[in-house]
């Protein structure tokens, strides 16, 4: 079994459940991953999911390898028939069977580029490890998703709704550099699959792939779409049309107390990391309704149960 999108979650109220119990019961399952072997393969940066995967992986008795791939590996070809006369030491098709005879899983982060749309859409580097690996294959980030993220985002909004069908909504808010989508992705995907009310906001021009947000309400007028909210999650996104531009940094779309309070008292969620003051204010980020620490938690409980479900697999 990989996890490389939540189109692998078969059934997410029974996975969000499952995650919800685990947490009361973190070593439940202590032996399920003894002896085996998770390798964490980084291509791009990380707090939470490379420190949170990490514990996940030890919850379960499994033996984590951490790998800067980007910095310490060798520089990886992935076409076929290449001449590799060039930069690229080593292809991806022994990489990955080498790396699968060290490790049990193979979790793997590799951001889009946000200059070649086509190789991003094709998810490269994830597809790739996925053909040749000979073991399971995790996405921690690829160029379209954040599965694991998601997840933890199920699990947040699942501990803290109330009991009537809450409105969620996701709003784009300004930053200096050129973000990818795959947050946003993977959370539109996963609320489709909600019981929820469901508004993307983002000024015009910041439309996503119109594969992934399908039918999914958006609304340009942020202060609208924030009307009777319950929860406001928030995240910066490049133009997908103008492939990762920044277009717009209009500091008017900035998450702000004026604007959580036509809410209906919604928490606020972010993945991290933020920038402060840029994208969310600090009285927002600080308040009681800020909700970005627990999510940020919830990516252990995410991460365990997908490598629970992986090692009972196995
Ligand atoms: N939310 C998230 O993936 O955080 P990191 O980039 O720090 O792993």
């Amino acid at each position: 079994m990989n996890y490389l999108s939540i189109k692998n979650i078969e059934n997410l109220k029974e996975w969000v459940d499952e995650a919800i119990a685990l947490k009361k019961d973190l070593l439940k399952y202590q032996d399920l991953g003894k002896n085996k072997t998770i390798g964490l393969l980084f291509f791009n940066n990380s707090l939470r999911t490379r420190l949170s995967t990490q514990k996940a992986a030890m919850n379960l008795g499994m033996d984590p390898i951490v790998m800067n791939f980007g910095s310490e590996g060798w520089a990886l070809e992935f076409a076929d028939g290449t001449v590799m006369d060039q930069g690229k030491s080593e292809h991806v098709k022994e990489a990955a069977q080498v790396i699968s005879q060290f490790c049990d899983v193979i979790a793997i982060r590799a951001f889009a580029s946000l200059t070649d749309k086509e190789k991003d859409l094709a998810e490269e580097v994830l597809t790739a490890f996925a053909k040749y690996a000979t073991v399971p294959v995790v996405n921690m980030e690829s160029s379209v998703g954040h599965p694991m993220q998601a997840l933890a985002d199920a699990i947040t909004i699942e501990e803290f709704k109330d009991s009537h069908k809450p409105k969620v909504v996701l709003s784009w808010a300004p930053h200096p550099k050129a973000l990818p989508h795959a947050v946003a992705n993977s959370f539109i995907e996963m609320m489709q699959r909600q019981n929820a009310d469901f508004v993307i906001t983002h000024p015009k021009g910041y439309e996503l792939n119109p594969e992934i947000v399908k039918d999914s309400k958006v609304e340009y007028d942020q202060e609208k779409a924030f009307e009777n909210a319950d929860f406001i999650y928030t995240k910066n996104w490049s133009s997908f049309n103008d492939y990762g531009k920044v277009i717009s940094q209009d500091k008017n779309w900035m998450i702000t107390t004026d604007k959580m309070v036509k809410t209906n008292n919604a928490k606020f969620m972010h993945c991290l990391p933020v920038r402060r003051n840029v994208v969310v204010a600090d009285d927002v980020l600080d308040s009681e309704n800020s909700i970005v620490i627990e999510q940020a938690n919830n990516r252990t409980y995410s991460a365990q149960l997908v490598l629970k479900k992986i090692l009972e697999t196995q």
